[in-house]
C-alpha cells in the first residue's frame, strides 16, 4: 500500500513541478510514507526522523529550507502529536490528504507548520494516474479500493485509513489498459479487502442485485452492502484487457470468496492462482475475539471449497501470535491450521498492542513478550516445513515464468515467478523464441519463459531452480 501511495503522492507532487531525487543530500523536502500497523514499523520511523532531524540541524546554515513530512498512517494516527510535541516534522498529511500536499509544502515554507489529516469517505485518488516505480516496469501496483470497515478488534487501519471505499471501475480500467500499452506484464490490484470491492457508481452498467456475496458460514460486523459491481465483475473487466498480463490481487479477506469470484480465477489463464487468505489464528475462540467473523471450521470449508474448485492454487497467509487470552491449546492450533492447510508463504507477526483499537480497550495484552516471541519461532518452523513441502512439489514440473532480471546470488542467473508466485532461478542464456526455430534470443525482464524445475533449496525463502530451460514464450495466453 505505501509503495501505491508513494506513486500516488508523487503523481500529485510532479504536477506541481517538483522533480525526484534518490540522493538525500540533494533533496529540499524529504518525505515519509509511514506504516502503523505495529509498533516496530513506527519505531522505524522514529529512528529515521531522528536521523533526519539530526541533518537538518547540520545543514542548517547552505539548506535553511529543507522541509521534513511525514505522510500516510503515522501521521493520521499521531497527528499533531508529530508536529508540536516532538517538533522533528515540517508537514503532515494522513492517507487522504495527499491532494493536499502543495498547498501543505507552500506553508512549510513560509515557516509554518502544516497538517491535514482529516479522513474521507469518498477519496480514491480515481483521476491521479500514479507514477510506477518498479523496477524495469513489467509489473505495476493498481490501487481499488481503500480503508476497511471490518474493525478486527487488534487493527488500527480502519482509524488510520478510514471506511471502505472502491475507486470506480472505468477508472481502473483505464489504468491497466495504459499500463498494457506501456508493456506491464503484471498487474496486482490492491487494497485492504480487494474483494469486498463495490463500484456504486456504475450501477447502470451490471448490477449484481441482491447478492451478498459472502462466504459460506462468515459474517461482517457491518450491515452487508447490496448492488454495485462487485470485485467478480473488476476482476472479469480487467483480465479480459490484455490476456498476456497477469492478474494478482492483495490483501483479500476471506469472507468474500464466493464461488463466482472462484470459477472465474480458474477459468481465466491470466488470473493467477495463488490467493492469499489471512488466517490470523488457528483456534476459534482466539477467532472470535479478533471478531474476525468465521470459526476454524468455517476457514477450513472455504479452504476445502477453493481447493476444489482451483485445483493446484497455491495459497498463502497472515497470522498473529500471542493476541490477547491466547493459551497454549490455541498456538498448538494454530500450528496444526498451518499445517492442515500447507500454505508456500506466510507473513507472520506477534501481537503488538494499538491504541483506539477494540482489543486496546477491552481486553488484555496478557501473553508475555517472550511468549509471543517463542510462539512466532515455532509459526514460522512449521511454516517453513510446510512451505518446503509445497514447494517441493513442483521438482519435475514445467512451469510459465515471468521474468524478473538477475537473480540476488549471480549476474550469470535470472530469477523470475511462476503463477503461484514462487520464485524461480535460472540461467542466463539465449533461448529459440519458438521451439523448433533457429533464431535465438536472450532472455529479458518481462519476458515469459518455459522452465523446467529440477530441483528446489531452501534456505531463508524457498526458491525452485531449473535446469532445463525450455523455450521463450511469445503468447502464454495461447497455453503450453
Ligand atoms: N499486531 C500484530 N500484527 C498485526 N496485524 C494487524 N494488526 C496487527 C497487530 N496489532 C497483521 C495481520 C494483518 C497484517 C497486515 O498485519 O496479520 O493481516
Ligand atoms: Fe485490519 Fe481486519 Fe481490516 Fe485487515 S480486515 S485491515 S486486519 S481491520
Amino acid at each position: 500500500m505505501n509503495i501505491s501511495d508513494t506513486e500516488i503522492a508523487w503523481s500529485i507532487l510532479q504536477k506541481a513541478g517538483y522533480s525526484r531525487t534518490h540522493e538525500l543530500p540533494e533533496a529540499d523536502v524529504v518525505l515519509l510514507v509511514t506504516c502503523s500497523i505495529r509498533e516496530k514499523a513506527e519505531q522505524t520511523i522514529w529512528n529515521r526522523l531522528k536521523h533526519l532531524t539530526a541533518l537538518k540541524k547540520r545543514c542548517q546554515k547552505h539548506k535553511p529550507l529543507l522541509k521534513i513530512g511525514v505522510l500516510g498512517c503515522m501521521a493520521e494516527r499521531l497527528k499533531t502529536k508529530l508536529l508540536e510535541q516532538e517538533k522533528l516534522v515540517d508537514v503532515l498529511a494522513g492517507p487522504d490528504a495527499y491532494r493536499d500536499l502543495p498547498r501543505l509544502l507552500s506553508l512549510g515554507y513560509r515557516g509554518q507548520r502544516a497538517s491535514n489529516v482529516l479522513l474521507s469517505l469518498e477519496e480514491t485518488y480515481a483521476d491521479v494516474m500514479p507514477v510506477h516505480q518498479t523496477p524495469e516496469g513489467h509489473s505495476a501496483f493498481v490501487s481499488i479500493m481503500r480503508g476497511c470497515d471490518n474493525m478486527c478488534s487488534y487493527c488500527i487501519v480502519p482509524f488510520t485509513r478510514g471506511r471502505e471505499r472502491s475507486r470506480p471501475l472505468s477508472s481502473i480500467l483505464e489504468e491497466v489498459r495504459m499500463l498494457s500499452d506501456q508493456g506491464v506484464k503484471e498487474v496486482t490490484l490492491l487494497g485492504q479487502n480487494v474483494n469486498s470491492y463495490r463500484d456504486f457508481s456504475e450501477q447502470h452498467f451490471i448490477c449484481s442485485e441482491g447478492s451478498t456475496q459472502l462466504s459460506r458460514g462468515f459474517k461482517t460486523v457491518y450491515r452487508t452492502k447490496q448492488g454495485g459491481l462487485l470485485f467478480s465483475d473488476l476482476l472479469d473487466k480487467v483480465s479480459q484487457i490484455d490476456p498476456d498480463m497477469r492478474i494478482r490481487f492483495t490483501s483479500p479477506h476471506p469472507k468474500d470468496f464466493p464461488d463466482e469470484v472462484l470459477q472465474l480465477i480458474q477459468e481465466r489463464r491470466n488470473i493467477c492462482k495463488q490467493i492469499h487468505l489471512p488466517a490470523q489464528s488457528g483456534s476459534s475462540r482466539v477467532l472470535h475475539a479478533m471478531r474476525r467473523g468465521y470459526t476454524r471450521e468455517a476457514y477450513l470449508d472455504l479452504v476445502e471449497n477453493i481447493r476444489e474448485i482451483i485445483p493446484g492454487v497455491n495459497l498463502s497467509s497472515d497470522f498473529i501470535t500471542g493476541f490477547c487470552g491466547e493459551t497454549e491449546e490455541d498456538h498448538q492450533e494454530t500450528l496444526s491450521l498451518v499445517r492442515e492447510v500447507g500454505y508456500n508463504v506466510g507473513f507472520l507477526f506477534a501481537y503488538s498492542m494499538r491504541k483506539k483499537t477494540h482489543a486496546y480497550h477491552r481486553l488484555q495484552d496478557d501473553v508475555p513478550a517472550p511468549v509471543k516471541q517463542r510462539r512466532l519461532e515455532e509459526l514460522i518452523s512449521v511454516f517453513r516445513e510446510e512451505a518446503a513441502k509445497v514447494n517441493m512439489a513442483l521438482i519435475g514440473s514445467t512451469q510459465l515464468v515471468l521474468v524478473e532480471g538477475e537473480s540476488k546470488r549471480s549476474s550469470e542467473e535470472l530469477c523470475g515467478r511462476n503463477d503461484g508466485n514462487v520464485k524461480v532461478v535460472f540461467p542466463k542464456t539465449d533461448l529459440p523464441i519458438q521451439p523448433e526455430k533457429p533464431q535465438m534470443v536472450p532472455i529479458t525482464s518481462g519476458d515469459y519463459v518455459l522452465v523446467k524445475v529440477n530441483y528446489g533449496q531452501h534456505d531463508n525463502k524457498i526458491e525452485l531452480i531449473w535446469l532445463c530451460l525450455l523455450s521463450l514464450v511469445v503468447n502464454p495466453a495461447a497455453g503450453f
